[in-house]
């Protein structure tokens, strides 16, 4: 992680973010971007992803709803290839950008309870959903190993189409709400709906935001 990059939230207006590293698209393709910039996060700027002052016509608050913040935990457990796994999921914390179920359909069942099935996955597809869930949503131990987060990459922030901000070993000046959040790799609310906010809490999809609403 570099020391100088941060993300300040700007009470009830955008995030601004400090020595900012490369903002990339969903497609991987380089946003231009300056030293500092502001990212907004109500979800009504004309110029997403960046912050055109519509937050204050619109009102925004960027207050959490802490009486609808489920700080709770639930945990699957099996055996895989002689491993006690347990795989830990923050509801609170997902964004739902479904990158569980795409990368170990066998594991991941959303329609299915539990819709975690530990036992009819591989180590190394498990790995890989740990790897690739962007929102420290969920965290694994193995054994009586303590439970963790695999966060990867470099230091950086994804703009996903119609949906959060991907933030990668970039630090964050703000409270953490969701039991056992990530500091190296979490998602921020774009749409200013989030009921966890700065953090998205899949509200987007719920409500099937998109970034041409204004
Ligand atoms: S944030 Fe993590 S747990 Fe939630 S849908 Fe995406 S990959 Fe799955
Ligand atoms: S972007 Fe606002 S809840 Fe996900």
């Amino acid at each position: 992680m570099t020391t100088n990059t941060k993300i300040v939230p700007r009470e009830n207006g955008p995030l601004v973010v400090m020595a900012s590293p490369i903002l990339r698209d969903q497609s991987g393709s380089e946003i231009e971007t300056k030293d500092v910039v502001a990212l907004c996060r109500c979800g009504k700027s004309a110029n997403k992803p960046f912050c055109d002052g519509a937050h204050e016509a619109a009102g925004f608050s960027s207050a959490p709803d802490h009486s609808k913040i489920r700080n709770a935990a639930v945990t699957y457990q099996g055996q895989v290839e002689g491993v006690d796994v347990t795989i830990s999921y923050t509801p609170v914390l997902c964004s739902h950008a479904g990158e569980c179920a795409r990368r170990a359909s066998g594991v991941f069942k959303p329609s299915e309870k539990p819709w975690v099935q530990p036992e009819n996955g591989t180590l190394t597809e498990i790995m890989d959903v740990m790897a690739g869930c962007p929102s420290g949503a969920l965290r694994i131990s193995l054994g009586d190993q303590p439970a963790q987060h695999m966060t990867t990459g470099d230091v950086e922030i994804t703009v996903e189409k119609n949906g959060p901000y991907h933030v990668k070993n970039v630090a964050l000046e703000a409270e953490f709400n969701g039991m056992g959040a990530s500091r190296t790799k979490y998602v921020l609310c774009r749409c200013g709906a989030s009921k966890n906010k700065p953090f998205c809490d899949g509200t987007h999809y719920e409500e099937g935001w998109r970034d041409d609403q204004d």
